[in-house]
């Protein structure tokens, strides 16, 4: 008998649909570059908070966010791939697409931190490299980008391929948080307390990211003397 299930908490939503539009401003304001490249930076570091607060998350939080429910083992991935995967959650491919998404996203936004665009911003912890290797972490920057592109282009092909194919809508479980399902339970766990640990370990990281903790840079040395005549 089929029954609707509480799936996905608050907070997962959340952090789904904020990542989706700060991926999207952080991809025009990097292309668009020039006045942008500042806000680039903030939306970058808002990014990262947004992947700490999904890594502890997936520890501390209810049910089907845990990454313990939908690690993909391979046995897992031969169950789905014959036919014999019926448990709510990320399905065992749906999971390596999750991992992929943060695990992208989390490198390109610590890329940034060390990346410079040649003229007059460069990323918060730029002064713990060299100009060589800021150059090099910035190439790796605008190649990751690609990659992050392709990922979200299967990540929705995903999607559209169950709409289609499968008349299994995704999305309204991201939004609502329910889904109707033949077997499996309420999600649980996941209090306030585990909300206020994971939001409290994401502003740590994004702390540590913004450099705020680097010694200022030295005063610039003084005049030399003029002489009075
Ligand atoms: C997930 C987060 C991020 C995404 C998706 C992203 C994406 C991009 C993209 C698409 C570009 C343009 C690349 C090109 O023109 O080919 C770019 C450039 C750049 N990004 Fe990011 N970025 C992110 C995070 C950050 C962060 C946190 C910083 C630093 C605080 C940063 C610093 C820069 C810099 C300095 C450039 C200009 C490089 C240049 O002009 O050569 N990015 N980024
Ligand atoms: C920048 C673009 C996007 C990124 C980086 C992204 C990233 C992710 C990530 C990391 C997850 C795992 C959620 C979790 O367990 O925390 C996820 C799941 C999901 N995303 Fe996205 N997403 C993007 C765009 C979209 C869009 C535009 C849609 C809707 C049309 C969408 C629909 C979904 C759905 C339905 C799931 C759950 C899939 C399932 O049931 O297993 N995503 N996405």
């Amino acid at each position: 008998m089929s029954k609707a299930i509480r799936l996905w908490d608050l907070p997962t939503r959340l952090f789904h649909w904020l990542l989706v539009l700060a991926v999207i401003a952080a991809v025009v304001s990097g292309q668009l570059g020039g006045g942008l490249i500042d806000w680039h930076g903030r939306i970058g570091l808002f990014i990262i908070g947004l992947v700490v607060f999904r890594l502890v998350w997936g520890l501390i939080g209810s049910t089907y966010a845990r990454f313990a429910q939908f690690f993909p083992t391979p046995a897992k991935i031969r169950a789905y791939l014959q036919g014999q995967w019926r448990q709510p959650g990320h399905n065992p491919l749906g999971a390596l697409s999750v991992f992929g998404l943060l695990a992208v996203v989390g490198i390109q936004a610590v890329l940034g931190l060390f990346a410079n665009d040649d003229i007059a911003f460069h990323g918060p912890l730029y002064d713990l490299v060299d100009k060589a290797m800021s150059n090099r972490l910035t190439g790796l920057h605008h190649l990751l980008a690609n990659l992050l592109f392709l990922l979200v282009g299967l990540h929705l092909a995903a999607i559209a391929f169950y709409a289609i194919g499968k008349k299994d809508n995704l999305v309204r479980p991201m939004l609502t948080g329910k889904k109707t399902v033949e077997n499996g339970e309420d999600a649980r766990g996941g209090g306030p307390i585990a909300l206020i640990v994971a939001l409290l370990l994401a502003a740590a990281a994004v702390h540590a990211a913004s450099g705020a903790w680097l010694p200022p840079p030295p005063p610039p040395p003084p005049a030399a003397e003029v002489p009075s005549w």
